[in-house]
């Protein structure tokens, strides 16, 4: 199995040594610190790989050696397009990587210098790998919506951060894009929108959050031009999170009154910047970000929905994918729970948080073990779920891991037959992504 962590790794050393220089000179502390670091982990990297490790930047994706790395493709999304911005399609890390040639590269993707790393053990664009060698992992549409509406998320934020204007016509275009792939290749799209990220949680959140409100519209029957709406007002429905303090949307312990308070306030702070951006077909995703922790009981937050309790009902499908996804998440104050245990959660809150009709239905959509789900069988074999249990079929399973054994190089397809499921694991107690398995799978993936 692809280990993406080292060249995430490296690659978010390089991001950081490259903008570190680009506000502090080369003496400064920190700066020698990253550069350290920088040098450290491409090392290690060069040398995982066998002495070389070569790193591609193809379209939406990055790649190590041939393999695509899905999840650095879309958390470093931006970064890729800043190294492509320098005309930079492939790094070549040879061991030992010179600390003065990891300067270099930092100066040379900070554009402060046009020199290349002198000393050559690193060199850009002299990938051994063609095109066509590359080429498997581009044709997945899914991701590349989820990397657009990422950008997008980012984009709206940090407009929002420095009070600028922002329009909604590329968010629009996002969830077009999502909406496409969601209802194209279903199965695909649930297991991406397993994905996580620890320090882009909001963004990663609120694209999955996206995916399953349209998964779970495209269910229950909305025609195809009003989940446009819906998965519009999925997708920004946290933005008003932006008008919350980091310290405390991360805050490792049990919130005060105070905090509770600002945190209280990102359901109307993103409706009110929605609102001045939305167009009047648009307007319906103000709500939804208004209302999404509004409870179907009346409880819940901004108490001004308590008078009619009339929530509309696409605030009250995404409130229950919202939950879903934000208890599948670990987080700095609690562990990451299994996707069955947060159906459990739901079917739990169904009546008094949630609306029960849209409870059981997303548990319907999800399945009893979704996409995404790792389980324990009886024989000790570990195996992922690529498409949920449908209507009392068991569900599409590969092997991941043979009992007695290490986690294989490539998940093979398999069937769990008359074994038992005896338990379900987290991804980190393996140290798997399953969203970043997707290519792997054997899910279809038609190209767009
Ligand atoms: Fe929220």
């Amino acid at each position: 199995m692809i280990s993406e962590k080292t060249a995430r790794a490296a690659l978010r050393s390089i991001q950081a040594l490259s903008r570190q220089m680009s506000l502090y000179p080369m003496g400064h502390p920190s700066t020698g610190e990253a550069l350290t670091d920088a040098t450290v982990v491409t090392q290690a990297l060069s040398t995982d790989e066998g002495g070389e490790a070569v790193i591609s930047l193809l379209g939406d994706s990055i790649y190590l050696g041939k393999s695509l790395l899905p999840h650095a493709s879309l958390e470093l999304s931006s970064f890729l397009r800043t190294l492509q911005s320098r005309g930079i399609e492939s790094m070549s890390f040879t061991s030992p990587v010179a600390g003065a040639d990891i300067a270099d590269l930092g100066a040379f993707i900070a554009g402060l210098s046009g020199d290349v790393p002198a000393e050559a053990t690193i060199r850009l664009n002299e990938s051994p790998y063609s095109r066509a060698d590359l080429e498997s992992g581009e044709g997945s549409g899914v991701r590349r919506s989820y990397t657009r509406s990422l950008d997008v998320l980012r984009g709206v934020a940090a407009a929002l951060e420095r009070d600028e204007h922002f329009d909604l016509s590329g968010a629009a275009w996002a969830v077009e894009q999502l909406v496409e792939q969601t209802i194209s290749q279903p199965a695909a799209s649930l297991l991406l929108s397993t994905m996580k990220s620890h320090d882009e949680y909001t963004f990663f959140h609120s694209v999955n959050v996206c995916i399953l409100s349209i998964s779970m519209g495209r269910m229950i029957g909305l025609p195809t031009e009003h989940l446009s709406a819906l998965a519009l007002g999925a997708l920004l429905h946290d933005i008003g999170k932006v008008r919350v303090a980091s310290s405390i949307l991360q805050f490792p312990g049990r919130l005060d009154a105070a905090q509770w308070k600002q945190i209280k306030l990102h359901p109307q702070e993103g409706a009110a910047a929605i609102l001045t951006a939305a167009n009047p077909m648009q307007e319906i995703a103000s709500t939804i970000a208004y209302e999404h922790h509004a409870r179907f009981d009346g409880l819940g937050y901004p108490p001004s929905h308590r008078k009619d309790r009339n929530l509309h009902f696409y605030s009250r499908l995404v409130a229950t994918a919202d939950t879903y996804d934000a208890i599948t998440t670990r987080r700095s104050y609690r562990r990451a729970e299994t996707p069955n245990r947060a159906l459990h959660v739901i079917l739990n809150g169904a009546g008094t948080i949630y609306d029960p009709d849209f409870a059981r239905a997303f548990i319907e959509m999800v399945g009893v073990y979704p996409a995404g789900s790792l389980l324990q069988l009886s024989d000790g074999d570990l195996v992922m779920v690529t498409k949920a249990d449908d209507q009392g079929e068991t569900p599409d399973v590969v092997l991941l891991r043979p009992a007695g054994d290490q986690l294989l190089a490539q998940p093979v397809k398999a069937e769990i037959g008359d074994r038992e499921i005896v338990d379900q694991l987290l991804p980190g107690e393996i140290g798997v992504e399953p969203a970043a398995l997707l290519e792997q799978v054997g899910i279809i993936i038609q190209p767009v």
